[in-house]
């Protein structure tokens, strides 16, 4: 568990941060593409409180007047790499079969975006989708043909499925019940699962660079004991996570189906397009699902993250206990238990 040194309700907070300038920004010779205004505000925020270690490895490179792309990328890797993770790569849960596969986005300022989806033996799925991104004409690759082109891009193949998440298998085994449990980080549902453990799910990381622009990422394993085959939301663009450098950025968390049923990111974006501060545009886009869906939508956990270009950022999930993590030149770690339906 990570250390929560500041944990603020964000009914306190409320769904906006004033823009913090960072000091030193404005004379930093940046060496990277410069293709739109230093704006010395650069910021990152993602999903559960994972993302609080995620966020510092992406702040490394957005100090330095990095691209958020760069930050992005090098931030959800930290929870990829985790071995006491099983939501989110190296060691995420397997499907009902047995095989651990992951699923993963990224777009830039451009527009430019890739993916990767039911990726199998590379642990790393978010630096393949940006490879497919940066090497290919397509946007995603799928099973095995991921997998291929990513050993032949030069990525390790390993066999993923650790010793921890084949005894949770075989245990899940036993009673074959599929009932996603409801991701939450809230204390009262911690009990309700094994070992009292936090439930977490995708991670979805949103940065704001020192020039304004903006990039996103979202890498999972998806949900745990699924089909052999599923895709959840997380390499969908639009779904899991959508960027329009004009407007801004938003990524999802949770049941990926009724994310995709609602292409919840890119609605995300449209609302504030419309207006929407990111909290309300996240809010909008959860009571749709429940609209579409309200008894389905009382069991299930699916949660919004939003940030605009003036930085202002949001969440919105259906039920409690999804929390998030900012990162900017003042806030290192902060982590926000997000509002909800419920
Ligand atoms: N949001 C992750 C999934 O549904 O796979």
């Amino acid at each position: 568990m990570y250390n929560r040194r500041k944990f603020i309700k964000a009914s306190a907070l409320g769904a906006s941060v004033l823009a913090v300038s960072a000091p030193g920004f404005a004379n930093n010779p940046l060496s990277n593409d410069n293709h739109a205004p230093i704006t010395g505000k650069p910021i990152v925020i993602s999903t559960w409180d994972f993302g609080v270690a995620a966020n510092q490895e992406a702040w490394k490179t957005l100090a330095k007047g990095g691209r958020a792309l760069d930050a992005v990328e090098a931030g959800v890797k930290i929870p990829e790499a985790d071995m006491h993770n099983h939501s989110v790569g190296r060691a995420g849960y397997p499907d009902r079969d047995g095989h651990v596969t992951l699923d993963a986005c990224i777009m830039d300022e451009f527009g430019n975006c890739g993916a990767v989806a039911a990726i199998e033996n590379i642990a790393h799925p978010i630096s393949v989708a940006r490879m497919v991104m940066e090497k290919t004409p397509h946007i995603m690759l799928a099973g095995d043909g991921a997998t291929q082109f990513a050993i032949e891009h030069g990525f390790k193949k390993e066999k993923l499925l650790t010793s921890e998440s084949e005894k949770a298998w075989k245990e899940w085994l036993k009673g074959k019940k599929y009932k996603p449990v409801i991701n939450t980080e809230n204390k009262l549902y911690k009990t309700e699962l094994p070992g009292g453990k936090t439930n977490h799910d995708t991670i979805g990381m949103l940065a704001m660079d020192a020039h304004g622009n903006l990039s996103g990422a979202c890498t999972t394993s998806g949900m745990a004991w699924k089909l052999h085959g599923r895709v959840g939301d997380s390499p969908i663009i639009g779904a899991g996570l959508y960027v329009d450098n004009e407007i801004g950025a938003a990524t999802s968390t949770g049941v990926g189906e009724e994310v995709i049923r609602n292409v919840g990111s890119f609605l995300v974006v449209e609302l504030m397009r419309h207006g929407y501060s990111p909290q309300d545009a996240c809010k909008e886009a959860i009571n749709r699902i429940i609209k579409k869906k309200p008894q389905t939508a009382k069991e299930i956990q699916v949660g919004f993250l939003a940030i605009n270009k003036k930085g202002e950022y949001g969440a919105y999930a259906i039920q409690k206990g999804f929390s998030f993590a900012v990162c900017d030149a003042k806030k290192q770690d902060l982590l926000i238990d997000g509002p909800s339906f419920y």
